[in-house]
């Protein structure tokens, strides 16, 4: 499987970047990234990272360099209320790799990293982050429609699914901050159960297309359990064949 990731270097994105890395059926990532990423991952013969100028503009050079790919993971995004980098980046993208879907006829899982309190009803009066909701919630809203629309064009290989995890935590065991004080009132996703689950969305695609934290949580908790029990049999069966 190809992946494509964006927000590489942030807290939700890197944790993505390594699962996929250490996953054997994933043979190929592109990193898309404004900045350049540290030796030890650029060494790594299955990823290939583009330091991207503008993340409006997608030149040839850059698509060629997309063909074949199975799925992205959008993990870029802040907090700051910003149209270019919620709406406008994610949908260039998605503009510029839809011709490549659509002349590869396979199916393209793309998979965009929104948040709980993201609020579509653009009318609605919010209380706090009220900018930051809204602009989340209307790129819920194109992300979709972009399906819909890609549908009636070139058929239904465009499959867009919208990630929707609360507070976000460091993986069990790793919780040196007090960002789990805030998780109490809003409940929390740990960051390599969200990393599992979206992965395997774009591996399998999901019934819904929107993923609640409840749901992210019980999806990402089911892959890191198979892996594990699987990592064990393996084990169980090395010391099998010692005997
Ligand atoms: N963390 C949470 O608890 C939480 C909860 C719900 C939803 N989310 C959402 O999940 C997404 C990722 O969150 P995160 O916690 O991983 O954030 P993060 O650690 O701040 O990472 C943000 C990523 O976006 C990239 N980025 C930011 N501004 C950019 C720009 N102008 N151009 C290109 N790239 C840019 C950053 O690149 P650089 O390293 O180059 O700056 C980084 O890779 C966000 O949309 C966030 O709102 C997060």
């Amino acid at each position: 499987m190809k992946v494509i990731l964006t927000g590489v270097t942030g807290f939700i994105g890197s944790e993505v970047l390594s699962q996929c890395r250490r996953d054997p059926t994933i043979t190929s990532i592109i990193a898309l990234s404004r900045r350049p990423l540290p030796q030890s991952i650029q060494k790594d013969p299955k990823v290939e990272v583009i330091v991207m100028e503008d993340f409006t503009v997608y030149p040839s050079s850059v698509i060629e360099r997309l063909e074949g790919a199975d799925v992205c993971i959008w993990a870029m995004g802040t907090t700051e209320a910003r149209q270019d980098l919620e709406i406008d980046y994610p949908l260039a993208f998605c503009n510029a790799m839809a011709p490549v879907v659509a002349r590869q006829g396979k199916t393209f899982r793309y998979i965009h990293t929104s948040g709980r309190l993201a609020e579509r009803d653009q009318e609605r009066c919010l209380l706090f982050l009220s900018e930051g909701r809204r602009i989340k919630g209307k790129a819920e809203l194109e992300m979709m429609d972009f399906e819909v629309n890609e549908r009636k064009l070139h058929g239904g290989h465009w499959k867009t699914f919208i990630v929707k995890p609360s507070m976000v935590l460091p993986r069990k065991g790793d919780k040196g901050d007090l960002r789990w004080l805030g998780s109490v009132f809003i409940g929390s996703v740990d960051v390599d159960e969200l990393a599992a689950a979206m992965i395997d969305i774009g591996r399998n695609g999901s019934e819904e297309q929107v993923s609640h934290n409840a749901e992210v949580v019980m999806r990402g908790r089911a892959v890191l359990d198979r892996i594990l029990y699987g990592e064990e049999r393996e084990r169980e069966k090395a010391s099998w064949s010692l005997w």
